[in-house]
This record gives C-alpha cells, structure tokens and sequence, in this order.
C-alpha cells in the first residue's frame, strides 16, 4: 500500500510548494489603454484620463457636481480627498474647477489669480523665477497627493467665438 500513498503524499507536497513559491514572486505588469476621448470614470470607477476644457473643468468645483478637480501646469487633479481645502466652505475653493497654477505660484487664493472658465488658458510666461520655482513645488505635492485625471485644453469653440 506504501507504494501508492508515498508518491500521492509527495506529489501533494510539491504541488503546494509550487503553489506557495509562485504567489509569492508573481508579478503583474497591466498596461491599461487610455482613450482620452472617453469621459472621466468608467462603471467599474476606473479613472480614464481625458482631456478638459476650462469649461468643463468648472463643473467640477464640488458642488455642481462631488468630485473636485483643480489644474496645474496643464494637468488635472482630482482632489476630490482635499475636500476640507477646496470644497465649497473650504480655504482654498476658489481653486476648484479652476486652473490654480498662477495662485499657487503667487501665494494667492484670490479669484483675481484664478482664470476664469470664459477666459484662454494661462500661459504663465510672465512668472519671476521664484514663481515658477514656487508653483513647481505645488506641483510636486498634487503629484504626490492626488491622482492625474487628464489634461487642460484650449476650448475649440470658445477660441473660435471670441479670440
Ligand atoms: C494665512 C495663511 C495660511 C495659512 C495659515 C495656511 C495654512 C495651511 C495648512 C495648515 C495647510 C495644511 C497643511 C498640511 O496638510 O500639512 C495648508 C495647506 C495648503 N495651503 Fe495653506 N495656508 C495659508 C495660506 C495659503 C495660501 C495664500 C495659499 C495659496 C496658494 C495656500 C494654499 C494651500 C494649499 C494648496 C494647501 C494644500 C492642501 C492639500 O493638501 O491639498 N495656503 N495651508
């Protein structure tokens, strides 16, 4: 009878060592495909990056729709989790839905240094050194912090209309 049960025993044995051994190295690499023309959150709640027009991005101001989003530097953050900064009653709402780049590299959450949606988008190539060094270490906390859910661009219709 030995003869039987000793290989099962040992085939058991080294099948869960197989088992064990790969779980614990398996790595898997997913590259996701984007298509930027698909809107912000599949059903799943997956993030698809797109793109944003100022437009659009002031909708997302955490209170005409929940989830807020702020642009620096071209990229969109959802800040979504900064809700006791940037949502309505918070310090720094006049960020949202907006492009705060230029405040963050003046020190200033006034409206007058955030665009507006019906305005081109901020080149910001006035900025002094120590701006764009600023506004260059704000960046490096949205990175951080916050998940990239796209990029800032030009309205097509509003260039058209009235530039
Ligand atoms: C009266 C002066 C200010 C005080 C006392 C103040 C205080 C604070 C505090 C306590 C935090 C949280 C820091 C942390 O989580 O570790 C913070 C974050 C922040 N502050 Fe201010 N702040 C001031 C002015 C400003 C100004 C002028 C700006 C405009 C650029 C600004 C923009 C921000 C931003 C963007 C954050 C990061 C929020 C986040 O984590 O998403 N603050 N501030």
């Amino acid at each position: 009878m030995d003869y039987i049960v000793i290989p099962i025993v040992l085939l058991i044995f080294l099948y869960s060592l197989k088992n064990i051994l790969l779980n614990n190295v398996r790595h898997v690499d997913v590259e996701v495909e984007i298509d930027p023309e698909k809107s912000g959150e599949q059903d799943d709640g997956a993030t698809v990056i797109r793109d944003f027009t100022p437009r659009e991005l002031s909708n997302y101001n955490g209170f005409d729709l929940e989830k807020i989003y702020i642009a620096v530097k071209g990229n969109v953050y959802d800040v979504s989790k900064g809700r006791q900064f940037y949502g309505p009653s918070g310090p720094y709402s006049n960020f949202a839905g907006h492009d705060a780049s230029r405040g963050l590299a003046l020190n200033s959450f006034e409206t007058e240094h955030v665009r507006g949606w019906n305005e081109p988008i901020d080149d910001l190539k006035d900025l002094t050194d120590i701006e764009r060094e600023s506004l260059d270490k704000w960046e490096g906390m949205f990175k951080g912090k916050y998940p990239c859910v796209g990029k800032l661009v030009a309205d097509p219709d509003f260039t058209e209309k009235h530039v």
